[in-house]
């Protein structure tokens, strides 16, 4: 029996068994938990138990994860459809160990573009600059705003705008505020020629030019593209770039990131890369049980490919990730929504869940309700920091807190149609009613969650986390056979969108296209002013 069929075999045997049985007489909360300094990962509240956890381990013993992990950090080209390394990792190796690609240690470029966004940075955070807007899209946004509005506490230098949008409202809503003379925009496209950024981009410089600003000192490029941020008159001086081997959605930590070292400074943004290093060189050397992206990672694997959840949500307990979920769809959804595995031969399994959340309290009093009583199970995610950065408002944090490890306890507790019984007769009712109201009152429990722990959101522990995501894409990545790194699911649409332009536009005719487009071609012309 291969191992995958064990493990679904297992499952098959175990799935009604409560978790909770679980706990008893073990020390499963220690057993069933991993931890990297002060940061912990408690996975004890899912249907994991010692034999599937072993299982789990074979499983990516047997797809080759740490040698794939091995040759990933030594600059293999594992991202094989593209041709390219895959090293996002050494734009946080800052103590500049070599790092070869075709023969060349890549570290003295990256270290000196590091040093050169910590000049210009030191330069605009002293300068009359107010206000940045970083333009971008995907990978070019997602990441760094994610990041600013998680380090919201140690932002001191100017505020920070994202325009990602080829929609004119989201540039225009956001130019509409600022004061053209003391606003620095930064292009930011790995390849300068996303056809969202470069239009806003354009739109930008000419708001520029009409309010005052002078785009030859206010303009800055963050591109893998050296020739076309010229082309754009973008200053070489301004211009920080950064090789193909770094993935869009891996980015934040080199130049994309630029917008969050303005807004907290050189130094945070290097704590924030140490804390992605700390979890690079936990996850080449700690032992597989005790390693936290290959932990996340085969309880994804698990809940996804062995149990069928075909979703997983993100529930950070922190209003300032609340961008994290959006982040993490594209890491994750980006990276592992794919068919087809590295030989070109279609996966025997599904491969990438569908990812999704919002941050806690507020998810509680919209979609919580079907977490818990829904017929479908969605594994939770939970992150939580022992403290808050709102020092004098420590009570607000225990609420957080209280309501954080209350829902992952309740997901796994659930609550039985005898207790409902007994809650409707103490509110007075009998009979059949009692029987109807208990029965909408019931939780079936038994719902698997885990949750992330750490002491505060700095930037040391930023980095951590959104280290510890990556990793689990590439692990899991590995042990579905596919291409984590690779992105041609989005092309298609790009190119037909390029193709309707002038369809919508009314310069060529609908006639080559499906009815049902062609329909809604003509309604739109119909309806435009
Ligand atoms: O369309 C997908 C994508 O290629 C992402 O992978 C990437 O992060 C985003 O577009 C933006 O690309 P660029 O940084 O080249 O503008």
């Amino acid at each position: 029996m291969d191992i995958w069929t064990k493990l679904k075999s297992r499952q098959d045997a175990i799935k009604d068994r409560p978790i909770l049985a679980l706990f008893e007489g073990t020390d499963r909360a220690e057993n069933f938990s991993a931890q990297l300094g002060d940061m912990l990962f408690d996975y004890s509240k899912t249907n994991i138990d010692a034999d599937t956890r072993s299982d789990l381990l074979h499983l990516a013993e047997d797809a080759g994860v740490a040698e794939k992990r091995d040759a990933m950090f030594a600059g293999a080209q594992i991202n094989a459809t593209e041709g390219r390394a895959v090293l996002h990792t050494a734009l946080r190796n800052l103590d500049g160990d070599p790092v070869m690609v075709d023969g060349v240690d890549v570290m003295p470029a990256i270290l000196d573009t590091l040093g050169r966004m910590g000049k210009f940075a030191n330069q605009i955070r002293e300068s009359d600059i107010t206000d940045v807007v970083n333009i971008g899209i995907g990978g070019s946004d997602l990441g760094p705003a994610m990041a600013v509005q998680a380090l919201g506490p140690y932002h001191d230098g100017p505020r920070c705008h994202f325009v990602s949008n080829v929609d004119g409202a989201h540039i225009a809503d956001t130019l509409r505020e600022l004061d053209a003379k003391t606003t620095l925009v930064i292009v930011a496209s790995k390849t300068f020629t996303t056809i969202e950024t470069m239009t806003n981009a354009r739109t930008a410089r000419a708001w520029m030019i009409d309010h005052g600003g002078d785009p030859k000192t206010q303009f800055a490029a963050l591109s893998t593209a050296d020739e076309k941020t010229a082309d754009f008159g973008i200053d070489p001086d301004q211009v920080f770039g950064f090789e193909d081997w770094v993935g869009g959605r891996y980015s934040v930590w080199g130049p994309i990131g630029l917008s969050v070292m303005l807004a907290i400074g050189p130094r945070g943004f290097n704590a924030f890369l140490r804390g992605g290093q700390a979890m690079d060189i936990h996850f080449r050397a700690a032992k597989p049980i005790e390693n936290l992206p290959m932990m996340l990672a085969l309880v994804g694997i698990w809940h996804n490919q062995i149990c069928g959840y075909t979703s997983r949500a993100v529930l950070p307990y922190d209003e300032r990730l609340g961008q994290l979920p959006n982040y993490l769809q594209q890491l994750e959804m980006e990276s592992n929504g794919k068919s087809v595995q590295m030989d070109g031969t279609d996966t025997p399994r599904d491969t990438g869940p569908v990812v999704w959340g919002a941050a806690g309290t507020n998810g509680q009093h919209a979609f919580y309700q079907l977490i818990h009583q829904g017929t479908r199970v969605i594994p939770a995610e939970f992150l939580i920091a022992a403290n808050g950065h709102e020092a004098d408002l420590a009570h607000h944090h225990s609420l957080l807190i209280a309501n954080c490890l209350a829902q992952s306890e309740a997901l796994m507790q659930g609550r039985h149609l005898d207790e409902a019984r007994r809650i409707m007769a103490a509110k007075g009712l009998s009979g059949d009613e009692l029987e109807r109201q208990a029965r909408h009152r019931v939780f079936p429990g038994n719902r698997p969650s885990t949750t992330l722990a750490y002491p505060l959101l700095d930037p040391f522990t930023l980095g951590q986390i959104i280290a510890l995501y990556e990793h689990r894409v590439f692990v899991e990545g590995v042990i579905l056979g596919i291409n984590s790194y690779d992105q041609w699911g989005v092309e298609l649409g790009k190119e037909l969108a390029t193709s309707l332009q002038p369809i919508v536009d009314g310069d060529q005719s609908a006639d080559s296209k499906d009815p049902s487009t062609a329909a809604l071609v003509s309604f739109i012309h119909k309806h435009r002013a």
